[in-house]
């Protein structure tokens, strides 16, 4: 699929397996998730615009490069998209972070908004970060709001963890060359939107709120 990047390192493929498993406590389930997250926003990240800085070694002068001015933003979309943000955000700390608090309504799988503290300037690279692209909903739903707000999509890159082919379709009807980061697109949502095999409700396996 275009410009959907699957990242198959042997560190996701080995810490998804773990996260797959039902038997993962959410100590060990937060630890292997910030593990895969920490390589995706590596590969995430790798076309941020760097500016030419000449700088002395120890030894003598050299031309480096230094990313440029522009603070980054990061938006988790909450609960479960903060689990992305925090190992970006080692990774670029001058990003500043706005959250969008979307809850998929358990009936209708629609998203619903109930928080937004997004920042009045857009205009800059921007990380929209959530672990499940299932029907795709939310993150449509984050889209619509940003395009709202006055992002340009072109400066929008998307990381999540598992998808599903249905998500990927809704996505690209809608925005069809933002980018996507992922550790893997998964076979087809079932009867109740969950991503088969999936992980089950990752907020809920995260945060340790399973019924
Ligand atoms: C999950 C997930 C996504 C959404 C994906 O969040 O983190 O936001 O569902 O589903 P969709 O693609 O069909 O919209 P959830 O609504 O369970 O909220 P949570 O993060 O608070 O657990
Ligand atoms: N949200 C999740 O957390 N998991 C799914 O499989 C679908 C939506």
């Amino acid at each position: 699929m275009d410009n959907v990047h699957v990242d198959t390192h042997p560190i996701i493929k080995d810490r998804l397996t773990r996260l797959r498993n039902r038997e993962t406590r959410p100590k060990n389930f937060r630890q292997y998730l910030a593990d895969i997250a920490s390589i995706l926003s590596i590969d995430a990240t790798r076309n941020l615009p760097t500016l030419d800085k000449k700088i002395e070694t120890p030894l003598c002068e050299t031309q480096g490069a230094l990313l440029n001015d522009k603070t980054p933003l990061i938006i988790p979309i909450l609960r479960a998209g903060l689990a992305l943000s925090e190992p970006l955000s080692e990774l670029l700390p001058h990003a500043d972070i706005g959250h969008i608090g979307i809850k998929r309504d358990h009936d209708t799988h629609e998203p619903v908004e109930y928080l937004n503290t997004l920042p009045a300037n857009l205009d800059r690279p921007i990380f929209l970060v959530d672990p499940m692209l299932a029907t795709g909903g939310s993150m449509i739903a984050a889209l619509d709001i940003l395009v709202q707000q006055g992002a340009d999509i072109n400066d929008i890159t998307i990381i999540t963890l598992v998808c599903a082919p249905e998500g990927i379709s809704a996505l690209r009807r809608k925005h069809p060359t933002i980018p996507v980061y992922t550790a893997a697109v998964d076979s087809h949502l079932d009867g109740n939107a969950y991503i088969v095999p999936g992980l089950g409700d990752a907020g809920d396996r995260y945060f340790g709120t399973e019924i």
